[in-house]
């Protein structure tokens, strides 16, 4: 049972119906709202369209050492701020997370996991998923331990956090500079890997983002028909949210997604793709609401599954999907927990494509609640509770110690002041 939790009305049908008709209702002319709101999107598109056609980067590229100094510039700011995705560069060197590769591997041979290895233990990504994600259930490593808790991976959280508005509407919404240590899993892809890839979508939430009472506060200047006033980094009410129960899931409040790469990967190699525009998540909302859509539907969102886009509901933005750049290893790759993303197909893979998964998860009641089973569970080595319970390690050899915990891997379950 994962803390954070909301319940899923029993006449979803209904729930669906009943809101969309207040929502309606609220707004009063929503299809000049879905206009305006489209018309701010289609520019956005049209300059992502054509930095691509250029041969220019839309993804920013921050180094972390820039990071570190306190040199991040106030365009590089902006330019983060509008696409609502980096890359990190050099956020590890690339021969620490080579090393960590190598032990990652070491990790898996040493306690037979290909042989113990019971399959997926969820259907979190359904139709989405075309072929079987290559992501292990696999927690507790040393090298998944050592970048969660490094000081370079508390600096580029707490930049992260930061461009967020933590205070407003009266309140401290989170803590930036104190980040929960967020157990997920690690995907390991080899090479000659022919895969369909994964679907656009948006997680943290999928029928909650319209029902959930915390989001329509998020939501709320969508509501009253102000879309000027709508800021896609303002926290207010984010860490009250609650993700309806099922076996994968997130009870955390995520600034960002993010994973830390292990391996080089050439852009072309079935890599992320995001929809570089923090605010394409109003469009997503307002589009079940107009007329062409059946009364009980949110165009794909279903319980417990990620949230899909796709070219039948959303073609404007499946226009900007954009890939990440070329990525080496000791890069880390982050987007808003709004922004929607896929990953490319590829046929034949060459090299590996390998990454930690490491979010961005700021100290907040909500997640001050998860650490303490994140706690439990590392002490035991099972799988976290947001995931199936899996829970391969609690016998393995050589899974990272309670003793092994720094400052910051301590802080980050709760377990003390640094
Ligand atoms: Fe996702």
């Amino acid at each position: 049972m994962a803390v954070s939790s909301a319940t899923l009305p029993d006449d979803l049908s209904g729930e669906i119906r009943a809101l969309k008709a207040e929502a309606r209702a609220q707004i009063g002319d929503v299809e000049g709202l879905f206009a305006a709101v489209s018309d701010f999107i289609a520019q956005e598109v049209a300059d992502i369209e054509a930095v691509r056609a250029a041969g220019g980067d839309v993804w920013p590229q921050i180094e972390y050492a820039d990071i570190a100094n306190g040199r991040v510039t106030d365009a590089q700011v902006r330019d983060i701020k509008r696409r609502g995705c980096a890359v990190i560069r050099n956020h590890f060197p690339h021969e620490q997370a080579a090393a960590w590769d190598r032990q990652l591997v070491a990790y898996l041979d040493d306690n037979d996991f290909d042989r113990v290895y019971r399959g997926p233990g969820d259907d979190f990504f359904g139709s989405l998923s075309a072929s079987r994600p290559p992501i292990l259930p696999i927690y507790w490593s040393h090298p998944q331990m050592e970048a969660r808790q490094h000081e370079r991976m508390a600096d580029v959280q707490s930049f992260m956090n930061r461009l967020w508005v933590h205070e407003s509407e009266g309140r401290t919404w989170f803590d930036p500079d104190r980040n929960l240590l967020y157990p997920d899993r690690v995907r390991r892809r080899p090479p000659g890997t022919t895969s369909n890839g994964l679907g656009a979508h948006v997680d943290s939430g999928s029928v909650e983002r319209w029902l959930h009472p915390a989001y329509q506060k998020v939501f709320r200047h969508v509501l009253n028909h102000e879309f000027d006033k709508y800021n896609p980094w303002d926290a207010a009410w984010r860490s009250d949210i609650g993700e309806y129960e099922g076996s994968t899931m997130c009870s955390a409040f995520r600034t960002f997604q993010g994973w830390t790469a292990l391996s080089d990967m050439p852009a072309d190699q079935g890599v992320l793709h995001t929809v570089p525009i923090p605010a394409a998540m109003i469009y997503v909302l307002l589009r079940p609401l107009l007329s062409d859509v059946p009364a009980d539907s949110l165009c794909g969102a279903a319980p417990h599954q990620a949230l899909p886009i796709s070219e039948e509901w959303h073609p404007l933005l499946m226009r900007a999907l954009t890939g990440v750049p070329k990525i080496n290893a000791g890069d880390s790759v982050w987007w808003h927990c709004d922004v929607i993303h896929a990953v490319a197909p590829v046929t034949d893979q060459t090299g590996w494509s390998n990454v930690i998964y490491i979010p961005a998860a700021p100290w907040c009641d909500r997640n001050a609640r998860y650490a303490q089973s994140v706690a439990e569970a590392f002490t035991e080595g099972r799988s976290p509770d947001d995931f199936p319970e899996e829970h391969y390690e609690t016998a393995w050899n050589d899974r990272f110690g309670p003793a092994e915990l720094n400052a910051y891997g301590r802080r980050g379950m709760g377990l003390g002041e640094a």
